[in-house]
Parts: C-alpha cells; sequence; structure tokens
C-alpha cells in the first residue's frame, strides 16, 4: 500500500507542474488510462486473498478519487489562467472616447441639381428623365442634326455599337416628352451627358438641365425672362442681367447663346432657341399651331460660380477635403 501513496504523490507532484491542457490530459492517462499504473493495481486485486481485497479496493478507489480531485482542479486553474491571459491580451477601454459616426452628406454637383430643379419647380415647370444610352435617333436624328454633323463624329461621341450612344446631351428628353405627353408642356430634365473632352473645364462626363416649354403662344422673350429669373435667384442676385447671342443648333431657330453677366463681364452659360418645326414634326405636333422653347444649361459651371470652385475636375476627384467643404 505504500506503493498507492508514492503514485499519488507523484501524480499531484506532476499535475501541479503542468501548465498545458493537452499535457495534463496525456499525463492522466498516466495513471487511470488503460495501461496507467492505477488501473493495473485494480486489475491485480484479483491475486489478493478474500479478506484482504476490499480493504485493498477501497483504498486504490480513495487514491483514485484523489487523482480524478487533483486532475480537475488542476484543469480549472489551466481553464482560469488562460481566460486571465486572454482577457489581459484583449483588454478594453471602456473609458476611451468613442470614434463618432461619421455622416455622408450630398455631392456639390447633387446639391445644386436640387437647387436647379426646385427652383424651376416655384416657376412651374414639371421634371422628368430619360436614358443616358441613347438611340441614334433621339440624341440626333429626331433634333434634325444632320449625317455629316460634327457632333455625330466618333471622336466627339462614346459610340456603344452603331446606332447607340451616351447621349452628348439632354436635349433627347424633349423628343421623349413630346412623344409621350401631348402640349402643353412645360418640363426640364437634369441629368448626366458625355462627350469626348477633358480639362479643366471640361470632363468627358458633365450634367446639363434641360427646359422645355410647348404651348399655343410662347414666345422668345418668355424664354429669356424664365432663365433670367431662375439665374437670379440661382445665385441670390437680382441685378443679374442675361445676355443672348445669336447662334446655331440644328433644332431650334432661332438660336442663340446664353450669357449671364459675372464680375463686370459676361460667362456663357449655356444654349437656347425656339423649338425647330422639323423637331415637332418627329414627334407629330402641329407646328401651325404650337411653338415652343428649349435650353439647356451646363450644371458644372453653375457650381462652380456658385461656390467659387476653379477647376471642373475637382468635382469627381473623389477627395474628401473637397467634398467636405460643402456639408
Ligand atoms: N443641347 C445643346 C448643347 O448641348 C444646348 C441646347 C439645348 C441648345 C436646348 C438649344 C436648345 O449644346
Amino acid at each position: 500500500m505504500e506503493e498507492l501513496q508514492q503514485i499519488l504523490d507523484q501524480a499531484l507532484a506532476q499535475f501541479s507542474k503542468i501548465s498545458d491542457e493537452d499535457h495534463l490530459e496525456q499525463a492522466k492517462a498516466r495513471y487511470l488510462g488503460r495501461d496507467g499504473s492505477l488501473t493495473a493495481m485494480l486489475k491485480g486485486l484479483g491475486k489478493l486473498s478474500a479478506e484482504e481485497r476490499p480493504k485493498a479496493g477501497a483504498r486504490i478507489n480513495q487514491v483514485k478519487q484523489a487523482i480524478e480531485a487533483a486532475l480537475q482542479e488542476r484543469r480549472d486553474a489551466l481553464g482560469q489562467a488562460k481566460m486571465a491571459a486572454r482577457l489581459a491580451a484583449e483588454s478594453l477601454d471602456v473609458t476611451l472616447p468613442g470614434r463618432g459616426m461619421g455622416s455622408g452628406g450630398l455631392h456639390p454637383i447633387t446639391r445644386t441639381l436640387k437647387r436647379i430643379e426646385q427652383l424651376f419647380h416655384s416657376l412651374g415647370f414639371a421634371t422628368t428623365e430619360g436614358p443616358e444610352i441613347e438611340h441614334d435617333f433621339y440624341n440626333f436624328t429626331a433634333l434634325n442634326i444632320p449625317e455629316h454633323h460634327p457632333a455625330r463624329a466618333m471622336h466627339d461621341t462614346f459610340y456603344i455599337d452603331p446606332n447607340h450612344v451616351l447621349r452628348t446631351h439632354t436635349s433627347p428628353v424633349q423628343v421623349h416628352y413630346m412623344q409621350e405627353n401631348k402640349p402643353p408642356l412645360k418640363i426640364i430634365s437634369a441629368g448626366r451627358v458625355y462627350r469626348v473632352d477633358s480639362d479643366a473645364t471640361h470632363s468627358p462626363m458633365f450634367h446639363q438641365v434641360e427646359g422645355l416649354w410647348v404651348d399655343e403662344e410662347v414666345s422668345f422673350a418668355n424664354l429669356k425672362g424664365v432663365v433670367q429669373d431662375f439665374l437670379q435667384r440661382f445665385f441670390e442676385q437680382d441685378d443679374l442681367e442675361v445676355r443672348f447671342r445669336p447662334s446655331f443648333f440644328p433644332f431650334t431657330e432661332p438660336s442663340a447663346e446664353m450669357d449671364m453677366s459675372w464680375r463686370g463681364g459676361w460667362l456663357e452659360i449655356g444654349g437656347c432657341g425656339m423649338v425647330h418645326p422639323n423637331v415637332l414634326k418627329h414627334v407629330d405636333i402641329d407646328s401651325e399651331k404650337y411653338l415652343g422653347f428649349a435650353f439647356g444649361l451646363g450644371v458644372e459651371r453653375l457650381a462652380m460660380l456658385r461656390y467659387g470652385v476653379n477647376d471642373l475636375r475637382q468635382f469627381y476627384e473623389s477627395d474628401l477635403r473637397f467634398l467636405k467643404q460643402f456639408n
């Protein structure tokens, strides 16, 4: 029975030195496993006499329980140590200030578009939209733009296939709208347009606002009044003036470039004119009865002037330091 005490002492000493859970389970096998020393002693009980057997059996079981208890104690200790180490390593300082929630904001061009739409709504214009990938018919043919017109050239326009282009202006929306609605019509349509062009004042993608008013009595003077009224409100300048310069667009007659007064000079802000009878003909509107005006304004130009931005490309470089200033 001295041997039993030795096994117990040895097990306790060994367990207390182990600091790894896997090693602990391996050590357990040395005593309680199939070939363990305590298991061997239990097997040896058969060789003892009937009187000795119960006492020896009880004693072996005591030791077995002591070893199991020591094992469990060690397992718990190792588990706790592991948890403590993790807690220390992954410490969370609840006294640190929060990181805060980043709040997004509207892009300056989006802000400008919203402002433009609001102002035209207040002048009685409805809003409509058209596709950015246009059939050649809407972008050119229906707008009276002839076959040989330079705008149709590959080096000016992004062709998707021989019949589809990324729209080069918002004017095709006029055609869509007049196909689906009968006059009187009074709409604006803002959106992206595309041209093969890139420098400080041109980007291959930019925005335009198209305006269209068709009715029995709409005049060139109305056109100028609407544009001037809009610009005065947009720039919050009651003395802002608009000047028309004779120009040419295949889809308007007469046509004009629109300039606005700015710091003692004039700045071009878009094109306009009276809707050409051929355009009305394409959409089955009686050009004897109805007439109308149309205009196209460059949105980036308006945003640049309003915000004092001198390089248009800044709008599209996604530099947060620039964009944050507008929110
Ligand atoms: N679509 C023309 C352009 O992009 C502008 C315009 C619109 C001119 C409407 C006349 C009437 O240059």
